[in-house]
C-alpha cells in the first residue's frame, strides 16, 4: 500500500503494544473497501496519554484511532463527546477525531457481536442467554443482549461481584429483559457466551460446563485468537451451532469505516 500526503491516518493507542493485531486487521479491511486509510499502532504509555491525545487534535489527517489495554476508561476524560454506549459500558474502543480537531469516542463492542451473531442466524430476541464473564468485553456483551431483545440473561462470573453489579446496570436500562447473575447449568439456555479470556492459552480450563448442551442451543465465544476455542470444539462436537470472535471484529471493521466517515 503506498501512503501519501492525501492518506488518512489512524492510530491504535496501547501499552504494551507487541500484541496489538488490530492494526493489520484495520489496514486489511480498508485496503479490502479500497478506501485510502492507514493505521499503525502507538505505544502510548498511561501517564502520556493526555499530551497524547493533545497533539491528534492538532494532526489535521488522522480522522481517529482505536484505544486498547490499559487506555479504554482512562481516555474518556479526554472526550468532547461520547456515545451512550460508552457511558452505558464504560469504556471506550474507538474514537473520531473530526475535522475542527474535536475527539468523539465510541464503543462498538455490543454492535459487533450483535451484528456477527446475526450473520451467523443466531436468534437473541425472545431468547434465555447464559453469558459467562463481566469484564470489559463482557458488559459490552450484556449491554448488546439485552438492547436486542434477549427474554433472560443469566451472568456468571468468577468474580460474583461484578456480575451482580453488571446484572443491576443491564436490568436498569433493559427493564424488560429479565437480568440475574449467579451460578446456573448450560443446558437449559438457548444462547451461551464466554465472554472471559479463558480458552487464550493452550492449558485454560473451559470457562463452563457444556453437558447437556445440543443441537437445540448456540455458542458464541469472543476470543479471536484461537479462532476455533476448546468450548466452541466442544460445542460443536455436541451439535450446538457455533460462532467465535472473529466475526464480532470484523462487524466492527465495518461500523468504524461508517464511524470515521460521518
Ligand atoms: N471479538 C472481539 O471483537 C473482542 C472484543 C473485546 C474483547 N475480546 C476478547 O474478550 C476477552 C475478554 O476481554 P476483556 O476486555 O473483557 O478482559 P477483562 O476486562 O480483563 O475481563 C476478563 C474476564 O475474564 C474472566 N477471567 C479471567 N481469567 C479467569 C480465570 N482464570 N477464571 C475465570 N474467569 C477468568 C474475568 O473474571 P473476573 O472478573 O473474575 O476477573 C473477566 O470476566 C479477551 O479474550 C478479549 O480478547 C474480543
Amino acid at each position: 500500500m503506498e501512503i501519501t500526503g492525501k492518506t488518512k491516518i489512524m492510530f491504535v493507542l496501547a501499552d504494551p503494544i507487541g500484541h496489538v493485531r488490530a492494526s493489520a486487521v484495520l489496514n486489511a479491511y480498508f485496503r479490502s473497501i479500497d478506501d485510502d486509510v492507514a493505521v499503525s499502532p502507538l505505544h502510548v504509555l498511561p501517564a502520556d496519554l493526555g499530551a497524547v491525545l493533545a497533539s491528534i487534535r492538532l494532526m489535521r489527517n488522522v480522522v481517529g484511532f482505536g484505544v486498547t489495554i490499559p487506555h479504554k476508561t482512562s481516555v474518556i476524560e479526554y472526550l468532547d463527546e461520547a456515545t451512550p454506549e460508552v457511558a452505558l459500558i464504560g469504556a471506550v474502543n474507538f474514537v473520531k477525531r473530526t475535522a475542527d480537531g474535536r475527539l468523539v469516542g465510541d464503543n462498538l463492542d455490543a454492535r459487533g457481536f450483535v451484528a456477527s451473531l446475526a450473520q451467523h442466524r443466531i436468534a437473541v430476541r425472545g431468547r434465555k442467554v447464559l453469558q459467562v464473564g463481566a469484564g470489559g468485553a463482557g458488559r459490552a456483551t450484556a449491554f448488546g443482549l439485552a438492547g436486542a431483545g434477549t427474554r433472560e440473561l443469566t451472568i456468571m462470573n468468577r468474580d460474583e461481584a461484578k456480575a451482580r453489579a453488571l446484572a443491576a446496570a443491564v436490568s436498569r436500562r433493559y427493564p424488560g429483559t429479565k437480568v440475574s447473575a449467579g451460578h446456573a447449568e448450560a443446558r437449559s439456555f438457548d444462547l451461551i457466551v464466554n465472554t472471559t479470556s479463558l480458552g487464550m492459552k493452550i492449558d485454560d480450563p473451559l470457562p463452563l460446563d457444556l453437558e447437556g448442551v445440543g443441537p437445540g442451543a448456540a455458542v458464541s465465544d469472543i476470543i479471536v485468537t484461537p479462532e476455533v476455542t476448546p468450548l466452541l470444539a466442544r460445542a460443536a462436537t455436541q451439535g450446538a451451532r457455533t460462532v467465535g470472535g472473529r466475526p464480532m471484529l470484523d462487524a466492527q471493521m465495518v461500523l468504524v469505516a461508517k464511524f470515521i466517515a460521518r
